[in-house]
């Protein structure tokens, strides 16, 4: 597929930004030059996939692509049962609102927000267990998005009777699309075994994971993807999948389990939220072309090319001296707000004031992951809980943009960092409770 993109005035911009309570969330795609707001549902589809939503029947119970589907995720992620789901989060509050209770905890290497809001929706406790080397975003680590898992094992050791579920993000969105390696896995899988707490995968870049894994792993170098993927999955009990990401698809998503129990509370629930289980709140022909994008992610060559764009722009930017999270994530690349706006205090939303920068400079959108997105409110203060890291994302669509974007991309925040001791910090005017960032509002400091 193949869009029209059309870049807008300076002074356009800035009237735009400005209507839009200084929150990119709030501006219309056509007033943007090069989207980098979310990998997520923003994929290229393949002929392949789009002739296979074409030729797929429409049905209420049975379609066939379901079976399509099942094939496919029986063989790549190994999982006795799955549902299919409109999208991640649906995965995420049929799971938490079937195992969790209120108090209960959810141990994660790192939540994402959706993931938070979810367990925080049913009552539950999320907590983060990440090693800490991913809290220093210059420090270059293979695995940083790995659990810490002698923290981990400590923390369940004390809170058993506390703890529902663990669960582990590949790639970890939150701290820079970094990856976890085998070993973690196997290890974090180990200790849910131990302690006979169930353990789950938030798979959404399960493909970008597996592929990290080949190529800086010792022992991985000459397994094909699809092995190394089976692997990763062999140690769970169960993931949430957002299709919308490593199934190239612009909706959907899965939850799979080998716990019948599990499985049957998750059914019944679909059932009354999103569809029948043929469905899942999707029309068929989205499981189809999740089928073949599974297929398609998983491809050695396609990931290849994947990797190599997403490096290139953060090489970029790297050489230009822009404080990136070291070292390249897997589906963005990452700009440290606080060290690029160092004049700036962290409530003042260093990395949000960099993401309005960059869409008055150039029309180019990208996404806050920090102070906007993960604060929370001290209920016993009334103080605002900074988070350690504050990150400005540009998250790169898969099979979407040339080289040569991403150079204008690269130029124009080169351009800001020349005069970025110049630039004012923002205020945040209105926000509501829960994943707040994507209504709130901003105001410009003087
Ligand atoms: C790590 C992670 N988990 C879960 C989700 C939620 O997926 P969805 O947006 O499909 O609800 C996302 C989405 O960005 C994500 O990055």
């Amino acid at each position: 597929m193949v869009e029209e993109i059309s870049l807008s005035t300076k002074p356009e911009r800035l009237r735009l930004i400005k209507q839009a309570g200084y929150n990119v969330f709030q501006l219309k795609i056509d007033d943007i030059y090069i989207d980098l707001l979310t990998d997520s549902g923003t994929s290229a589809m393949s002929d392949k996939q789009w002739a296979a939503m074409l030729t797929t029947k429409q049905a209420y119970a049975g379609s066939n692509s379901y079976y399509q589907l099942e094939k496919v995720v029986h063989e790549l992620f190994g999982f006795k049962y799955f549902v299919p789901v409109h999208q991640g989060r649906a995965g995420e509050h049929l799971l938490f609102s079937s195992i969790v209770k209120p108090k209960q905890m959810v141990l994660n290497n790192s939540h994402f927000d959706t993931t938070q809001a979810n367990v925080k929706f049913v009552g539950g406790i999320p907590r983060d267990f990440v090693i800490e080397d991913a809290y220093n975003p210059s420090k270059d680590v293979a695995f940083k998005g790995n659990m810490n898992v002698e923290k981990l094992e400590s923390f369940v050791k004390k809170n058993r009777n506390k703890v529902t579920l663990i669960m582990m993000t590949i790639t970890n969105n939150t701290v820079g699309g970094q990856p976890v390696s085998m070993e973690n896995i196997r290890e974090t899988s180990h200790i849910a075994k131990k302690y006979k707490i169930p353990f789950f995968i938030d798979a959404c870049r399960f493909a970008e994971n597996a592929y990290f894994i080949k190529i800086k792993e010792k022992g991985y170098k000459n397994k094909d993807i699809t092995k190394i993927v089976k692997e990763m999955f062999s140690f769970a009990d169960g993931c949430t999948f957002s299709g919308k990401k490593d199934a190239l698809t612009n909706i959907g998503g899965l939850v799979a389990t080998n716990s019948r129990m599990i499985f049957e509370k998750i059914r019944n629930m679909l059932v009354i939220t999103e569809g029948y289980p043929t469905y899942g709140g999707l029309a068929c022909r989205e499981l189809a072309s999740m089928a073949i994008g599974l297929q398609e992610s998983t491809r050695e060559s396609y990931l290849e090319y994947r990797h190599a764009q997403v490096k290139y722009l953060w090489k970029r930017l790297n050489q230009a001296g822009i404080p990136t999270v070291n070292p390249v994530g897997g589906h963005a690349v990452f700009i440290d707000g606080k060290k690029f706006f160092a004049h700036l205090p962290q409530a003042q939303f260093p990395s949000q004031t960099l993401v309005v920068e960059l869409y008055i400079e150039s029309g180019v959108r990208g996404v806050e992951l920090g102070t906007s997105c993960f604060s929370e409110l001290d209920k016993k203060t009334g103080k605002m809980i900074l988070p350690k890291l504050d990150l400005l994302r540009l998250a790169i669509p898969r099979r979407v943009y040339t080289n040569n974007h991403l150079d204008y991309v690269a130029d124009s925040l080169i351009k800001i960092y020349q005069r970025r001791k110049r630039i004012k910090g923002l205020k945040k005017v209105y926000a509501p409770p829960l994943l707040g960032h994507f209504l709130a509002k901003f105001e410009r400091i003087s």
